[in-house]
């Protein structure tokens, strides 16, 4: 997985990305991270990539030609690794706009489609993903209504870039890339896989300030260790999301158990 990240802020991305899961996932070559600064494509003396909006109003708002430019840049490192001949690479024609079909271009945005696991799973398959981080009011909307393959959110508040956006994005969909997670049946059992949240975790020691992990977990009997996971998904799900449940598959059992619970809470 390839990720292009076009910013006002490259340091962010990189410093955020090299860390951790995600840094050593770019090290063993699982995922990369490309961030490319928009300002580098901004032809003014002082690399200015904003300017005023038409019809006033507070703020500023990004250009458009120096977002596309850095598109180009971008898309035309991708043809290039990917070795495609694309004779409408041609940018001497200034007045032609020149698209990379199939490379998803998301741009972050609070009136985009809400990121969730089940997106990060349909991004994870892709080879490049290109990040259009905003800043200001916004981006000049020629721009984006040409490059831009989807518009996302990652919830409804209001952030001051698309950068903090970009990451949680990197990351939720870095750690579905195979190879970035050893352990893959973490990635399978985890919360919100069959709509259910995962079941507690517990480590030493056995007694913490008094309090005793469940016995079940100490008896090396696998079948009631199954059972148990499951009935406490089922029962964690009913306690913090009970809207989850409906897209659950639960047994008659289970979903007695979640009305109960739920019932309670009322
Ligand atoms: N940019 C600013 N706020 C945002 C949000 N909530 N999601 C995605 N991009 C954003």
């Amino acid at each position: 997985m390839n990720f292009h990240v076009m910013t006002l802020f490259p340091d962010m991305i990189d410093n955020a990305m090299g860390e951790s899961i995600t840094g050593r996932a770019i090290k063993a070559g699982y995922i990369s991270v490309n961030a490319v600064d928009i300002r580098d494509f901004a032809k003014n003396k002082h690399s200015r990539a904003d300017d005023y909006p038409y019809g006033g109003g507070a703020g500023m708002v990004m250009q458009a030609e120096p977002v596309y430019l850095c598109y180009r840049y971008i898309c035309e490192n991708i043809e290039k690794k990917r070795s495609v001949k694309n004779n409408s690479a041609d940018t001497s024609q200034e007045n032609i706009i020149h698209k990379t079909p199939g490379i998803r271009v998301i741009y972050l945005t609070p009136q985009g489609k809400t990121f969730s696991q089940e997106l990060a799973a349909e991004y994870a398959k892709e080879d490049d993903i290109i990040f259009l981080c905003g800043h200001y009011e916004g981006i000049d909307e020629r721009v984006t209504e040409e490059i831009v393959t989807d518009y996302i959110s990652i919830g409804d508040y209001v952030l001051t870039g698309g950068e903090l956006p970009a990451l949680v994005m990197m990351d939720a969909i870095s750690r579905l890339v195979p190879g970035v997670l050893n352990n893959c049946i973490s990635a399978q059992t985890e919360s919100f896989s069959g709509n259910l949240l995962e079941y507690p975790q517990y480590t030493r020691p056995a007694v913490w300030r008094g309090k005793e992990v469940p016995p079940v977990l100490l008896s090396g009997n696998h079948k009631k260790l199954a059972e148990w996971y499951r009935k406490q998904s089922v029962i964690k799900t009913a306690l913090l999301r009970p809207d989850l449940l409906e897209g659950a598959e639960l047994t008659q059992a289970e979903r007695e158990l979640a009305y109960e619970i739920t019932r309670e809470m009322d």
